[in-house]
């Protein structure tokens, strides 16, 4: 999608559809210019269809009017963004993604959208660069209806924004289009490895992908096999995997700083549940709850996709990923109930439900984590339908103790728009995973299950600070909704951008582990920041 900056003027912008977002109530006195100017150029028709349409500039509504060569653009899309008071730069986003859908029904390939004053030029420009290109997201592939020249239709290709009265048009807007367009990209890219089917995305195919990755950011890419996951004694991890006829696949990438005194500072770690199916194992799912089970490697679609941005970001500190890809199944060679395994730290587990698999690959690939030393580990899985039972689709669970680093993965997910709650891992739930034969097990009770598989991942973590994202209610969306269609949303991929972006802006330095428990958390400085995009 290409973006360019008109000055000022709206109206005499033209295009194929004059997109005017506005808050509640700007039909009024609060009108902005581009809907004063489109109004009069229509002699007052524009506000008065917008009355009888009983369009009040509320978030979800819209309205669409040809002009019948009245105005330079063909069509006026006014778009609500809800009461003044709730604007973000989400909101705009959302609104951006529902004009990007309107243009795609009507087969538009070039709009132009008046970007609102309600956030700083840069910020808002950023929202709906990736409000447009997450909005036109589409998979489709499978589908061989529809006719080939639907197929091939060119898609919304060029976008005119409108800039505010007096916005200055320099560097800053052109990185925030940069940015947007790498972002969304790489969001696209990741809900695609989501909605591709468990036949298609299979342990390899993952490790596959990560090379794309790589060699598209200028990443060192580390793939191991079987023989190498038995090798660092991941007895957790082979267990899941043994089930499976698909060989799993061990992923490590690395961005590592050019400067070398960057590359010794303590790096951050992102971790990805990479089940490329989960069927339950022998425990096995029922067929329903199993549907939706490709989603299960989500989390490493996102860490993926966030590393081919961090790729281009250049943060001044070394950052990791590591996975653990392998397919939950039944069969003959399956980890049973009852099977104890011993991990790659030593603690044992006895096998309670196979379906609780997630927490048992993490747990080896969180010690690996560890070994690395990092200053921080963020984990992002599809570990609990639990935590969909507290939260909803729509939020995920943020779990960990190390308040500071739990603060700044919240203040990124506030400044990239993704919502974030966070949970308690508290230890009254211990007693839950308590093992008559074992260390411990696997699964215990049903009440708070998502905070005891939070406990089970954080005996894996050790002194180092962690923060768990419980990702499996918003993995997927149940219905169009902004920019999001139903399926896979890429959720986690803005937050661990924000989060390094922010920490590469920091102008503390954690040269060690031991220092990073003093961190305050990263909020002033690290905001104004983003206030840049
Ligand atoms: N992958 C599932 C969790 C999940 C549920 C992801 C819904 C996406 C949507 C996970 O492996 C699982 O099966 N968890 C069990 C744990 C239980 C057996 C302790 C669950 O949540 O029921
Ligand atoms: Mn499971
Ligand atoms: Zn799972």
């Amino acid at each position: 999608m290409n973006f360019s900056f008109v000055p000022g003027d709206a109206v005499r912008a033209g295009g194929a559809m004059l997109v005017i977002p506005l808050l509640d109530g700007d039909l009024g006195d609060s009108a902005p210019a581009a809907l004063v100017d489109a109004d009069k150029a229509l002699d007052g028709k524009l506000r008065a269809a917008a009355t009888q349409e009983g369009f009040k500039g509320k978030a979800d509504q819209s309205l669409v009017l040809h002009t019948l060569g009245r105005l330079q653009a063909e069509r006026v899309m006014l778009l609500g963004l809800g009461a003044r008071a709730r604007t973000t730069p989400e909101v705009l986003r959302l609104a951006a993604g529902r004009a990007a859908k309107m243009a795609q029904k009507l087969k538009l390939t070039e709009l132009t959208f008046v970007v609102p004053e309600t956030a700083p030029a840069p910020v808002a420009v950023r929202a709906i660069v990736e409000g447009l290109m997450l909005g036109v997201y589409k998979f489709d592939r499978y589908k061989t209806t529809g006719g080939k020249e639907e197929k091939k239709a060119p898609g919304l290709g060029a976008v005119r924004l409108v800039l505010p009265q007096g916005a200055s048009q320099g560097a800053e807007l052109e990185e925030a289009v940069e940015l947007g367009r790498d972002v969304a990209q790489a969001t696209n890219w990741a809900r695609d490895l989501v909605n591709e089917p468990a036949n298609v995305v299979h342990p390899d195919r993952l490790a596959q992908a990560a090379q794309e990755v790589a060699k598209a950011a200028g990443l060192k890419a580390t793939i191991g096999g079987r023989r190498e996951i038995e090798r660092l004694r991941m007895g957790m991890f082979l267990g899941v995997a043994q089930g499976s006829a698909h060989e799993p696949k061990l992923i490590h990438l690395s961005y590592v700083p050019k400067n070398p005194k960057d590359a010794r500072r303590a790096p951050v770690a992102l971790v990805g549940k990479a089940i490329t199916f989960d069927s339950g194992g022998l425990s096995l799912k029922p067929a329903d709850s199993m549907v939706e089970m490709k989603t299960d490697m989500a989390g490493s679609a996102a860490v993926l996709a966030a590393m081919r941005v961090i790729g281009e970001l250049q943060p001044p500190f070394p950052v990791h990923a590591f996975i653990g890809a392998c397919e939950n199944m039944p069969s003959g060679t399956a980890y049973r109930p009852g099977d104890i395994l011993t991990s790659r730290l030593g603690k044992t587990v006895e096998i309670t439900n196979t379906d609780a698999e997630g927490r048992l690959v993490l747990g080896d690939i969180l010690t690996w984590a560890v070994e690395h030393k990092p200053a921080a580990i963020i984990d992002l899985a599809t570990l609990t339908g639990a935590c969909v039972i507290a939260l909803g689709n729509y939020i995920v669970g943020a779990f960990g103790d190390h308040d500071a680093t739990v603060e700044q993965v919240l203040s990124a997910a506030k400044a990239a728009g993704e919502e974030l709650w966070r949970m308690p891992v508290t230890e009254l739930q211990k007693d839950a995973l308590r093992s008559e034969v074992a260390d411990m097990k696997n699964s215990g009770e049903r009440w708070g299950g998502a905070i005891n598989a939070a406990l089970f991942l954080k005996e894996f973590v050790g002194d180092t600070p962690w923060v768990h994202l419980d990702i499996a209610g918003p993995s997927t969306s149940p219905k169009e909704r902004g920019y999001f269609n139903k399926g896979a949303t890429g959720v986690g991929v803005r937050t661990l951008v924000e989060f390094v972006r922010q920490r590469a802006a920091s102008p503390e330095q954690e040269p060690a582990r031991e220092t990073a428990a003093a961190a305050r958390p990263a909020k002033g400085k690290a905001r104004s920041k983003t206030a840049r995009a």
